[in-house]
Protein backbone atom coordinates (compact mmCIF):
# COMPACT_ATOMS: atom_id res chain seq x y z
CA UNK A 1 0.00 0.00 0.00
CA UNK A 2 1.20 3.60 -0.27
CA UNK A 3 0.89 5.70 2.57
CA UNK A 4 1.20 9.31 3.40
CA UNK A 5 2.26 10.62 7.11
CA UNK A 6 1.58 13.87 8.05
CA UNK A 7 4.14 14.83 10.52
CA UNK A 8 7.75 13.24 11.16
CA UNK A 9 8.23 13.58 14.76
CA UNK A 10 8.31 11.30 17.38
CA UNK A 11 5.03 9.60 16.61
CA UNK A 12 5.27 10.05 12.63
CA UNK A 13 8.89 9.07 12.22
CA UNK A 14 8.54 5.43 13.88
CA UNK A 15 5.28 4.95 12.18
CA UNK A 16 6.85 5.36 8.83
CA UNK A 17 9.94 3.19 9.40
CA UNK A 18 7.95 0.58 10.70
CA UNK A 19 5.54 0.91 7.76
CA UNK A 20 7.94 0.71 5.19
CA UNK A 21 9.93 -1.87 6.81
CA UNK A 22 6.35 -3.89 6.43
CA UNK A 23 6.63 -3.44 3.05
CA UNK A 24 4.57 -0.46 2.34
CA UNK A 25 5.83 2.61 0.43
CA UNK A 26 5.66 5.28 2.61
CA UNK A 27 6.52 8.78 2.15
CA UNK A 28 6.77 11.34 4.91
CA UNK A 29 5.96 14.79 4.89
CA UNK A 30 6.71 17.51 7.48
CA UNK A 31 6.52 21.49 7.11
CA UNK A 32 10.15 22.11 8.75
CA UNK A 33 12.30 21.77 5.54
CA UNK A 34 15.88 21.45 7.76
CA UNK A 35 14.25 18.10 9.39
CA UNK A 36 13.11 16.84 6.00
CA UNK A 37 16.76 17.99 4.51
CA UNK A 38 18.49 15.81 7.42
CA UNK A 39 16.39 12.95 6.86
CA UNK A 40 16.96 12.64 3.25
CA UNK A 41 20.90 13.31 3.74
CA UNK A 42 20.65 9.89 6.04
CA UNK A 43 20.57 11.60 9.31
CA UNK A 44 18.27 10.33 11.78
CA UNK A 45 16.14 13.29 13.81
CA UNK A 46 15.63 11.36 16.96
CA UNK A 47 16.75 9.06 19.05
CA UNK A 48 14.79 5.55 19.32
CA UNK A 49 16.19 1.91 19.81
CA UNK A 50 16.55 -0.15 16.25
CA UNK A 51 15.14 3.60 14.53
CA UNK A 52 18.37 4.28 12.70
CA UNK A 53 18.86 0.64 11.52
CA UNK A 54 15.07 0.09 10.01
CA UNK A 55 15.18 3.86 9.01
CA UNK A 56 18.90 3.87 7.03
CA UNK A 57 17.75 -0.06 5.29
CA UNK A 58 14.46 1.43 3.77
CA UNK A 59 15.92 4.42 2.91
CA UNK A 60 18.13 2.32 0.51
CA UNK A 61 15.48 -0.02 -0.66
CA UNK A 62 13.50 2.81 -1.48
CA UNK A 63 10.24 2.38 0.46
CA UNK A 64 10.58 5.15 2.66
CA UNK A 65 10.98 8.85 1.44
CA UNK A 66 10.97 12.45 3.02
CA UNK A 67 9.25 15.53 1.60
CA UNK A 68 8.24 18.90 2.10
CA UNK A 69 5.31 18.70 -0.19
CA UNK A 70 2.00 17.90 0.85
CA UNK A 71 0.90 16.62 -2.90
CA UNK A 72 2.73 13.56 -2.33
CA UNK A 73 -0.43 12.84 -0.32
CA UNK A 74 -2.16 12.14 -4.20
CA UNK A 75 -0.88 8.54 -4.70
CA UNK A 76 -1.89 7.73 -1.17
CA UNK A 77 -4.38 4.88 -0.15
CA UNK A 78 -3.99 5.73 3.78
CA UNK A 79 -2.77 9.13 4.81
CA UNK A 80 -1.68 9.47 8.38
CA UNK A 81 -1.99 12.80 10.62
CA UNK A 82 0.71 12.62 13.36
CA UNK A 83 1.05 16.53 14.14
CA UNK A 84 1.38 18.05 17.22
CA UNK A 85 -1.54 19.06 19.50
CA UNK A 86 0.57 21.23 21.99
CA UNK A 87 -1.68 22.57 25.17
CA UNK A 88 -2.90 25.69 24.57
CA UNK A 89 -0.75 28.37 26.98
CA UNK A 90 -3.37 29.51 28.93
CA UNK A 91 -6.51 27.31 28.85
CA UNK A 92 -4.24 23.77 28.55
CA UNK A 93 -6.81 22.45 26.35
CA UNK A 94 -5.50 21.22 23.27
CA UNK A 95 -4.19 23.32 20.20
CA UNK A 96 -5.70 22.00 17.55
CA UNK A 97 -4.37 24.30 14.96
CA UNK A 98 -1.92 21.95 13.38
CA UNK A 99 -4.38 19.19 12.59
CA UNK A 100 -7.04 21.69 11.00
CA UNK A 101 -3.82 23.01 8.80
CA UNK A 102 -2.92 19.78 8.28
CA UNK A 103 -6.33 18.94 6.66
CA UNK A 104 -7.07 21.91 4.72
CA UNK A 105 -3.58 21.69 3.43
CA UNK A 106 -3.98 17.93 2.08
CA UNK A 107 -7.66 18.09 0.82
CA UNK A 108 -7.08 19.94 -2.33
CA UNK A 109 -4.55 17.25 -3.07
CA UNK A 110 -6.87 14.38 -3.20
CA UNK A 111 -8.07 12.84 -6.42
CA UNK A 112 -9.31 9.37 -5.33
CA UNK A 113 -10.20 7.24 -2.73
CA UNK A 114 -8.16 7.65 0.55
CA UNK A 115 -8.46 7.18 4.79
CA UNK A 116 -7.08 10.07 6.64
CA UNK A 117 -6.53 8.35 9.83
CA UNK A 118 -5.85 10.63 12.90
CA UNK A 119 -3.13 9.52 14.85
CA UNK A 120 -3.11 12.76 16.91
CA UNK A 121 -4.18 12.83 20.03
CA UNK A 122 -7.36 14.95 20.04
CA UNK A 123 -10.12 15.73 21.77
CA UNK A 124 -13.90 13.88 21.02
CA UNK A 125 -15.37 15.13 18.25
CA UNK A 126 -12.34 15.99 16.10
CA UNK A 127 -13.06 13.59 13.02
CA UNK A 128 -16.27 15.06 12.41
CA UNK A 129 -14.28 18.71 12.48
CA UNK A 130 -11.82 17.16 9.70
CA UNK A 131 -13.80 16.00 7.52
CA UNK A 132 -15.68 18.91 7.01
CA UNK A 133 -12.42 21.16 6.76
CA UNK A 134 -12.20 18.41 3.44
CA UNK A 135 -15.07 18.38 2.65
CA UNK A 136 -15.13 22.38 2.46
CA UNK A 137 -11.94 22.41 0.50
CA UNK A 138 -12.46 19.79 -1.72
CA UNK A 139 -16.30 18.74 -2.30
CA UNK A 140 -15.55 16.13 -5.19
CA UNK A 141 -13.09 14.08 -2.68
CA UNK A 142 -14.23 10.55 -2.18
CA UNK A 143 -12.34 9.67 1.71
CA UNK A 144 -13.20 8.57 4.97
CA UNK A 145 -11.82 9.92 8.37
CA UNK A 146 -10.99 7.59 10.74
CA UNK A 147 -9.47 7.52 13.93
CA UNK A 148 -6.31 5.74 14.46
CA UNK A 149 -4.87 6.87 18.17
CA UNK A 150 -1.34 6.66 19.17
CA UNK A 151 -0.05 4.40 22.19
CA UNK A 152 3.44 4.08 21.33
CA UNK A 153 6.04 4.50 24.78
CA UNK A 154 8.78 6.19 23.55
CA UNK A 155 11.90 4.50 24.17
CA UNK A 156 10.37 1.51 23.24
CA UNK A 157 8.97 3.30 19.89
CA UNK A 158 9.76 0.75 16.98
CA UNK A 159 9.27 -2.15 19.67
CA UNK A 160 5.78 -0.90 20.70
CA UNK A 161 4.90 -0.73 16.73
CA UNK A 162 5.65 -3.98 15.68
CA UNK A 163 4.30 -5.45 19.59
CA UNK A 164 0.96 -3.74 20.11
CA UNK A 165 -1.10 -4.69 22.60
CA UNK A 166 -3.93 -3.20 20.36
CA UNK A 167 -4.96 -0.94 17.86
CA UNK A 168 -7.72 1.28 18.33
CA UNK A 169 -9.70 2.28 15.34
CA UNK A 170 -12.83 4.57 15.07
CA UNK A 171 -15.07 4.39 11.81
CA UNK A 172 -17.91 3.04 10.89
CA UNK A 173 -17.22 3.15 7.27
CA UNK A 174 -16.65 -0.65 6.07
CA UNK A 175 -14.73 0.76 3.01
CA UNK A 176 -12.32 1.97 5.64
CA UNK A 177 -11.78 -1.22 7.75
CA UNK A 178 -11.14 -3.06 4.46
CA UNK A 179 -8.07 -1.00 3.88
CA UNK A 180 -7.26 -0.48 7.57
CA UNK A 181 -7.12 -4.85 7.24
CA UNK A 182 -5.21 -4.60 4.25
CA UNK A 183 -2.53 -2.39 6.05
CA UNK A 184 -2.14 -4.62 9.08
CA UNK A 185 -2.45 -7.74 6.44
CA UNK A 186 1.48 -7.69 5.98
CA UNK A 187 2.22 -7.82 9.99
CA UNK A 188 3.67 -10.83 10.91
CA UNK A 189 1.44 -11.35 13.52
CA UNK A 190 -1.82 -9.79 13.15
CA UNK A 191 -2.59 -7.23 15.77
CA UNK A 192 -5.60 -7.25 17.81
CA UNK A 193 -7.77 -4.43 16.13
CA UNK A 194 -10.61 -2.99 17.94
CA UNK A 195 -13.23 -0.79 15.57
CA UNK A 196 -15.03 1.27 17.69
CA UNK A 197 -17.32 4.84 17.08
CA UNK A 198 -14.73 7.53 15.66
CA UNK A 199 -15.72 9.52 18.81
CA UNK A 200 -14.70 6.41 21.33
CA UNK A 201 -11.81 5.38 19.65
CA UNK A 202 -10.66 9.70 20.20
CA UNK A 203 -11.29 9.55 24.25
CA UNK A 204 -9.74 5.75 24.84
CA UNK A 205 -6.56 7.47 24.07
CA UNK A 206 -7.41 10.38 26.76
CA UNK A 207 -8.64 8.33 28.99
CA UNK A 208 -5.96 5.36 29.08
CA UNK A 209 -3.18 8.41 29.21
CA UNK A 210 -4.93 9.80 32.42
CA UNK A 211 -5.14 6.48 33.80
CA UNK A 212 -1.49 6.18 33.58
CA UNK A 213 -0.92 9.44 34.46
CA UNK A 214 -3.24 9.03 38.18
CA UNK A 215 -1.58 5.69 38.71
CA UNK A 216 1.75 7.41 38.54
CA UNK A 217 0.22 10.00 40.72
CA UNK A 218 -0.86 7.29 42.84
CA UNK A 219 2.46 6.15 43.82
CA UNK A 220 3.99 8.84 44.02
CA UNK A 221 1.80 10.14 46.67
CA UNK A 222 1.90 6.58 48.72
CA UNK A 223 5.89 6.73 48.42
CA UNK A 224 5.65 9.89 50.35
CA UNK A 225 3.84 8.77 52.52
CA UNK A 226 6.03 5.56 52.89
CA UNK A 227 8.94 8.06 54.30
CA UNK A 228 6.90 9.45 57.12
CA UNK A 229 5.04 6.19 57.94
CA UNK A 230 8.75 4.45 57.60
CA UNK A 231 8.10 2.02 55.09
CA UNK A 232 9.27 1.12 51.87
CA UNK A 233 7.94 2.21 48.46
CA UNK A 234 9.55 -0.41 46.33
CA UNK A 235 8.11 -3.02 49.23
CA UNK A 236 5.18 -1.90 49.07
CA UNK A 237 4.97 -1.41 44.71
CA UNK A 238 5.95 -4.97 44.56
CA UNK A 239 3.39 -6.45 46.78
CA UNK A 240 0.57 -4.41 44.79
CA UNK A 241 2.02 -4.99 41.22
CA UNK A 242 1.77 -8.99 42.05
CA UNK A 243 -2.34 -8.40 42.29
CA UNK A 244 -2.94 -8.91 38.45
CA UNK A 245 -5.98 -6.68 38.51
CA UNK A 246 -3.12 -3.86 39.64
CA UNK A 247 -0.36 -5.02 37.48
CA UNK A 248 3.32 -3.93 38.75
CA UNK A 249 3.62 -1.52 34.98
CA UNK A 250 3.70 2.78 36.07
CA UNK A 251 4.11 1.87 40.21
CA UNK A 252 7.71 2.99 39.92
CA UNK A 253 7.73 6.74 41.92
CA UNK A 254 9.91 9.37 40.98
CA UNK A 255 9.77 13.17 40.18
CA UNK A 256 6.38 13.34 38.53
CA UNK A 257 5.11 12.36 35.02
CA UNK A 258 6.02 14.30 32.29
CA UNK A 259 6.82 13.75 28.11
CA UNK A 260 5.14 15.03 25.62
CA UNK A 261 1.69 13.54 26.12
CA UNK A 262 0.98 13.06 30.31
CA UNK A 263 0.72 16.23 31.18
CA UNK A 264 -1.14 17.69 28.27
CA UNK A 265 -3.16 15.14 27.93
CA UNK A 266 -4.53 15.04 31.58
CA UNK A 267 -5.14 18.89 31.48
CA UNK A 268 -6.90 18.32 27.27
CA UNK A 269 -9.29 15.70 29.25
CA UNK A 270 -9.86 17.96 32.22
CA UNK A 271 -10.82 20.96 29.94
CA UNK A 272 -13.13 18.75 27.79
CA UNK A 273 -14.88 17.68 30.94
CA UNK A 274 -15.08 20.63 32.06
CA UNK A 275 -16.76 22.14 28.91
CA UNK A 276 -19.88 19.42 28.57
CA UNK A 277 -20.12 19.60 33.13
CA UNK A 278 -18.87 16.42 33.53
CA UNK A 279 -16.93 15.61 36.64
CA UNK A 280 -13.59 14.32 36.41
CA UNK A 281 -11.95 14.67 39.99
CA UNK A 282 -9.58 12.29 40.30
CA UNK A 283 -7.88 13.66 36.90
CA UNK A 284 -8.03 17.14 38.34
CA UNK A 285 -6.26 15.94 41.78
CA UNK A 286 -3.67 14.27 39.52
CA UNK A 287 -2.66 17.60 37.70
CA UNK A 288 -2.55 19.42 40.62
CA UNK A 289 -0.38 17.17 42.93
CA UNK A 290 1.94 16.45 40.09
CA UNK A 291 2.23 20.08 39.57
CA UNK A 292 3.87 20.90 42.37
CA UNK A 293 5.66 17.50 43.28
CA UNK A 294 9.14 19.54 41.05
CA UNK A 295 8.69 22.43 43.93
CA UNK A 296 8.30 20.01 46.37
CA UNK A 297 11.57 18.06 45.27
CA UNK A 298 13.48 20.97 44.14
CA UNK A 299 13.38 22.24 48.05
CA UNK A 300 14.43 18.89 48.90
CA UNK A 301 17.71 19.42 46.75
CA UNK A 302 17.94 22.53 48.10
CA UNK A 303 17.76 21.85 51.59
CA UNK A 304 19.93 19.17 51.52
CA UNK A 305 23.38 21.90 50.31
CA UNK A 306 21.68 24.67 53.04
CA UNK A 307 24.49 26.10 54.93
CA UNK A 308 27.04 25.24 52.52
CA UNK A 309 28.60 27.80 50.67
CA UNK A 310 28.77 27.74 46.99
CA UNK A 311 27.19 24.40 46.89
CA UNK A 312 27.63 22.46 43.47
CA UNK A 313 24.75 20.09 42.33
CA UNK A 314 25.14 17.55 40.04
CA UNK A 315 22.59 15.59 38.27
CA UNK A 316 22.18 12.37 36.79
CA UNK A 317 19.28 12.74 34.26
CA UNK A 318 17.67 15.50 31.85
CA UNK A 319 15.25 13.38 29.72
CA UNK A 320 11.82 13.22 30.77
CA UNK A 321 12.48 8.88 31.29
CA UNK A 322 15.13 7.15 30.05
CA UNK A 323 15.91 5.71 27.24
CA UNK A 324 14.92 8.80 25.24
CA UNK A 325 16.65 12.02 24.39
CA UNK A 326 13.13 14.31 24.96
CA UNK A 327 12.93 16.56 27.49
CA UNK A 328 9.56 17.59 26.35
CA UNK A 329 8.14 18.36 30.20
CA UNK A 330 10.49 16.58 31.71
CA UNK A 331 10.26 17.09 35.96
CA UNK A 332 14.36 16.96 35.32
CA UNK A 333 14.04 19.94 33.69
CA UNK A 334 11.77 21.68 35.85
CA UNK A 335 13.39 20.72 38.93
CA UNK A 336 16.59 22.35 37.45
CA UNK A 337 14.77 25.63 35.80
CA UNK A 338 13.87 25.86 39.35
CA UNK A 339 17.36 25.78 40.73
CA UNK A 340 18.56 27.71 38.88
CA UNK A 341 15.98 30.36 39.61
CA UNK A 342 17.58 30.37 43.38
CA UNK A 343 21.13 30.48 41.90
CA UNK A 344 22.03 26.69 42.40
CA UNK A 345 25.39 25.49 40.33
CA UNK A 346 24.14 22.99 38.14
CA UNK A 347 26.42 20.12 36.52
CA UNK A 348 24.53 17.47 34.62
CA UNK A 349 24.55 14.66 32.32
CA UNK A 350 22.11 12.55 30.66
CA UNK A 351 23.25 9.82 28.44
CA UNK A 352 21.29 10.92 25.03
CA UNK A 353 19.74 14.23 25.86
CA UNK A 354 22.62 16.50 26.35
CA UNK A 355 21.80 18.27 23.02
CA UNK A 356 17.70 18.65 23.41
CA UNK A 357 18.43 19.89 26.89
CA UNK A 358 20.76 22.24 25.73
CA UNK A 359 18.55 24.09 23.60
CA UNK A 360 16.14 24.46 26.67
CA UNK A 361 18.32 25.29 29.55
CA UNK A 362 21.37 27.08 27.26
CA UNK A 363 24.30 28.29 29.50
CA UNK A 364 22.14 28.11 32.89
CA UNK A 365 23.86 25.33 33.74
CA UNK A 366 27.48 23.36 32.90
CA UNK A 367 26.70 20.32 30.72
CA UNK A 368 29.42 17.19 31.71
CA UNK A 369 30.81 14.68 29.30
CA UNK A 370 30.32 11.72 31.87
CA UNK A 371 27.92 11.00 34.99
CA UNK A 372 31.18 10.28 36.82
CA UNK A 373 32.50 14.02 35.62
CA UNK A 374 29.31 15.54 36.53
CA UNK A 375 29.50 14.50 39.99
CA UNK A 376 33.22 15.46 40.20
CA UNK A 377 33.56 17.85 43.16
CA UNK A 378 29.60 17.96 43.93
CA UNK A 379 28.08 18.59 47.72
CA UNK A 380 24.96 16.53 46.57
CA UNK A 381 24.28 13.86 43.27
CA UNK A 382 20.56 14.72 42.44
CA UNK A 383 19.42 11.32 40.07
CA UNK A 384 16.14 12.21 37.90
CA UNK A 385 16.25 9.56 35.09
CA UNK A 386 15.93 6.04 35.38
CA UNK A 387 18.48 5.67 33.51
CA UNK A 388 19.40 1.92 34.25
CA UNK A 389 23.29 2.58 33.69
CA UNK A 390 23.20 5.08 36.42
CA UNK A 391 23.09 2.05 38.46
CA UNK A 392 25.85 0.33 37.53
CA UNK A 393 28.24 3.16 38.45
CA UNK A 394 30.82 2.02 40.73
CA UNK A 395 30.05 4.96 43.45
CA UNK A 396 33.83 4.93 44.58
CA UNK A 397 34.72 6.36 40.86
CA UNK A 398 32.87 9.96 42.60
CA UNK A 399 35.37 12.35 43.61
CA UNK A 400 31.90 13.98 45.16
CA UNK A 401 32.99 16.77 47.84
CA UNK A 402 30.45 15.62 50.32
CA UNK A 403 28.93 11.90 49.98
CA UNK A 404 25.67 12.82 49.18
CA UNK A 405 22.66 11.06 46.98
CA UNK A 406 19.27 12.20 46.43
CA UNK A 407 18.12 9.31 44.08
CA UNK A 408 14.35 10.50 43.08
CA UNK A 409 14.42 7.48 40.55
CA UNK A 410 15.54 4.68 42.71
CA UNK A 411 18.28 3.57 40.39
CA UNK A 412 20.99 3.35 42.96
CA UNK A 413 20.66 0.29 45.89
CA UNK A 414 20.58 2.16 49.32
CA UNK A 415 22.86 -0.66 51.13
CA UNK A 416 25.44 -0.61 48.06
CA UNK A 417 25.83 3.36 48.72
CA UNK A 418 25.92 3.12 52.27
CA UNK A 419 28.62 0.48 52.24
CA UNK A 420 30.60 2.92 49.57
CA UNK A 421 30.34 5.53 52.40
CA UNK A 422 27.03 7.81 50.98
CA UNK A 423 24.65 9.72 52.68
CA UNK A 424 21.70 7.85 50.52
CA UNK A 425 18.24 9.34 50.01
CA UNK A 426 16.06 7.67 48.20
CA UNK A 427 12.24 7.81 47.64
CA UNK A 428 9.67 6.37 49.58
CA UNK A 429 12.67 4.52 51.68
N1 LIG B 1 5.37 11.47 21.45
C1 LIG B 1 4.66 10.44 21.88
O1 LIG B 1 5.16 9.58 22.59
C2 LIG B 1 3.20 10.29 21.50
C3 LIG B 1 2.56 9.10 21.78
C4 LIG B 1 1.22 8.96 21.42
C5 LIG B 1 0.55 10.02 20.80
N2 LIG B 1 1.21 11.18 20.56
C6 LIG B 1 0.47 12.25 19.88
O2 LIG B 1 0.87 12.26 18.52
C7 LIG B 1 0.89 13.61 18.01
C8 LIG B 1 2.27 13.95 17.47
O3 LIG B 1 3.19 13.89 18.55
P1 LIG B 1 4.77 13.94 18.31
O4 LIG B 1 5.39 13.70 19.64
O5 LIG B 1 5.14 13.05 17.17
O6 LIG B 1 4.94 15.47 17.87
P2 LIG B 1 6.26 16.15 17.23
O7 LIG B 1 6.18 17.58 17.63
O8 LIG B 1 7.46 15.34 17.58
O9 LIG B 1 6.03 16.02 15.67
C9 LIG B 1 5.01 16.70 14.97
C10 LIG B 1 5.56 17.06 13.61
O10 LIG B 1 4.50 17.56 12.81
C11 LIG B 1 5.03 18.55 11.94
N3 LIG B 1 3.93 19.33 11.39
C12 LIG B 1 3.07 20.17 12.04
N4 LIG B 1 2.18 20.68 11.18
C13 LIG B 1 2.45 20.16 9.96
C14 LIG B 1 1.88 20.29 8.67
N5 LIG B 1 0.81 21.06 8.45
N6 LIG B 1 2.45 19.63 7.65
C15 LIG B 1 3.51 18.85 7.84
N7 LIG B 1 4.10 18.67 9.04
C16 LIG B 1 3.58 19.31 10.09
C17 LIG B 1 5.97 19.33 12.85
O11 LIG B 1 6.91 20.08 12.10
C18 LIG B 1 6.62 18.18 13.64
O12 LIG B 1 7.80 17.72 13.02
C19 LIG B 1 0.43 14.49 19.18
O13 LIG B 1 -0.94 14.71 19.10
C20 LIG B 1 0.77 13.65 20.39
O14 LIG B 1 -0.04 13.97 21.50
C21 LIG B 1 2.52 11.33 20.88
Amino acid sequence: MKIAIIGTGYVGLPTGVGFSELGHEVVCIDKVAEKIADLNAGKITLFEESLEELFNKNRANGRLSFTTEMHAVANADFIIIAVGTPPHPITKEADMKYVYAAAEELAPHLSRYAVIANKSTVPVGTGDKVAEIIKSKNPSADFDVISMPEFLREGFAVHDFFHNDRVVIGTDSQKAKKVVEELYRVYPERPNILYVERRSAELIKYASNAFLAIKIHYINEIADFCEKAGANVREVAMGMGLDSRIGSKFLNPGPGYGGSCLPKDTNALACMARSVGANLSLVESAIVGNDTRKSKIAMRILTSVKGIANPKIAIWGLAFKGGTDDVRESPAIQIIEELVSKNANIFAFDPKAMKTAHMVLGKSIKYAASAVEAADGADVLVILTEWADFGSIPLEKLNMRRKNIIDMRNVINASVAAAAGFYYEGIGQ
